[in-house]
């Protein structure tokens, strides 16, 4: 006893670290996404995506044609998975590889081959397949016809998900119907940053997450009614979010920070988790898109039978989180054009300075009290870097952000469950291979695509099989 306290002393004495136990049930993966890691873009009678033909498009210098080429090195990527110990592995099916125009009448038996074998490799390995429904890759039909500003696009994303769970719920466990709404719904209708690249200034990005809310739903609905019983899965959302603590405690910075909170995390957890989107949000939008001369609300309102099949369609809150920042407010944004910013009037400060990982606390805290989850998932995390191999860097993000998971878990009794380390490997950001999140590095210049594990990825390992975190 005298023994340990003189040692712990010591520790802190010099302050170099101490050692914080990381309980048992908090499961450790990775993940990643079909279009940033399989390549392959058109082998075996994949169709074509949006993502694909908007870099083709756009004559991109960089494309996901090849990325890490996973749909021919799948076996070596479980390998990895294995080697490091992850309990699951957080992966998405490419729909055009199933369904090369995103509807029923062409079923592509390779596409369905493809995931059944790396699914089973899981599986066989002791691996848990965890599986993202929607990870952005709409096929490129579907967006023709309207995409998310169609309504029927509910009834295209019914057939791919019951299609998904025919063939694979004995073996998966873990569904997240979509990743990351409001960056598909915000890059890919308001900003167009992402595929498929349109600027519908204020109106699309709610018109899209109308209908991509509808469309979760009836997925999670049909496993609810024709899989559940047998299979017994689990079937959630993926939502981003990152906490922002207000740069003064003034009033008006404080309703800064609902604003933010409202309209990052409320757009999609309030219908879900509450019923109807967060009060807050449908008056701001009414009154500016009155202000502006349309005569309805830009926010299309659920009708009460909307409401009731929305509301209660998750079994876990999921979580991508990548940083804290600050938010202050600002005066009310002129009427001009309609926007999405203007609606919400606050100053996200991106301030890379600002380091503050007991964010990531207060946020499972307050989701936890707000919503009652069953159980959070973090279902991605992890520091962006341009280093190589010894990506100290990255080892001290992710250690902090897991310090504050832990306390939330153990001192707060936040039921956090899982934690899923973005990435397995470098795959291709979004438009460039440049920005690296992975814990494994990918050769972009050999044919190959060597993998070569990093410092963050020795320490990954270790935490997992020691259970301890240096802190
Ligand atoms: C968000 C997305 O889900 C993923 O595709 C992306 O690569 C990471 N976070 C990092 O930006």
């Amino acid at each position: 006893m005298f023994k340990f306290l003189a040692s712990s002393a010591i520790l802190l004495i010099s302050g170099i670290s101490a050692v914080k136990d990381v309980p048992k049930d908090f499961a450790f993966g990775a993940g990643t996404s079909a279009f940033q890691i399989e390549g392959a873009w058109k082998d075996d009678g994949k169709g074509v995506s949006i993502w694909d033909t908007f870099l083709h498009n756009k004559n991109a210098k960089e494309n996901g044609d090849i990325a890490c080429d996973s749909y021919h090195k799948w076996k070596e990527d479980v390998a990895n998975v294995k080697a490091l110990g992850l309990e699951f592995y957080r992966f998405s099916i490419a729909w055009t590889r199933i369904m090369p125009n995103g509807t029923l009448n062409q079923i592509n038996k390779k596409g369905i081959e493809y995931y059944m074998n790396l699914i089973k490799g899981l599986k066989d390995e002791g691996i848990e397949p965890m599986v993202t429904i929607y990870h952005w890759d709409m096929p490129e039909y579907i967006q023709q016809l309207g995409g998310f500003l169609n309504p029927q696009f509910v009834d295209y994303f019914a057939d791919f998900a019951r299609l998904l769970f025919q063939q694979f719920a004995p073996y998966v466990k873990y569904w997240f119907t979509f990743n990351e709404p409001s960056m598909v719904c915000v890059g890919g209708y308001e900003l167009g940053s992402l595929a498929p690249g349109l600027q519908l200034h204020g109106e699309g990005v709610y018109q899209c997450s109308y209908v991509l809310l509808k469309a979760h739903a009836r997925a999670y609905r049909i496993y609810e009614q024709e899989f559940k019983a047998k299979y017994n899965g689990q079937v959630g959302l993926v939502i981003n979010f990152d906490w922002a603590e207000p740069v003064t405690k003034s009033a008006q910075d404080l309703e800064a920070q609902r604003r933010h909170i409202e309209f990052a995390l409320g757009w999609w957890a309030n219908p879900i988790f509450l019923g109807n989107w967060p009060p807050l949000m449908i008056d701001r939008i009414a009154n500016r898109s009155k202000m502006e001369g349309f005569v309805k609300s830009r926010l299309p309102a659920f009708t009460s039978e909307e409401i009731k099949d929305i509301n209660g369609t998750h079994d876990f809150f999921a979580l991508n989180t990548y940083s804290v920042s600050q938010v202050k407010y600002e005066p009310e944004p002129a009427i001009g054009q309609p926007s999405y910013n203007s609606d919400k009037g606050v100053d996200l400060v991106l301030n890379d300075s600002y380091y503050y990982p007991q964010g990531l606390r207060t946020s499972v805290n307050y989701i936890n009290k707000k919503y009652q989850p069953k159980a959070i998932m973090i279902t991605e995390n992890g520091k962006l870097t341009s280093d190589g191999l010894d990506d100290q860097d990255r080892i001290n993000t992710i250690r902090d952000f897991i310090n504050n998971l832990v306390d939330a878990k153990v001192k707060d009794n936040v039921n956090i469950t899982a934690y899923s380390l973005w990435s397995l490997m470098d795959n291709f950001e979004w438009g460039s291979y440049e920005k690296k999140f992975g814990v494994i590095r990918v050769d972009f210049d050999s044919p190959n695509r060597t993998r070569t594990w990093k410092k963050s990825a020795k320490w990954y390992q270790n935490m997992i099989v020691t259970r301890k975190l240096d802190i």
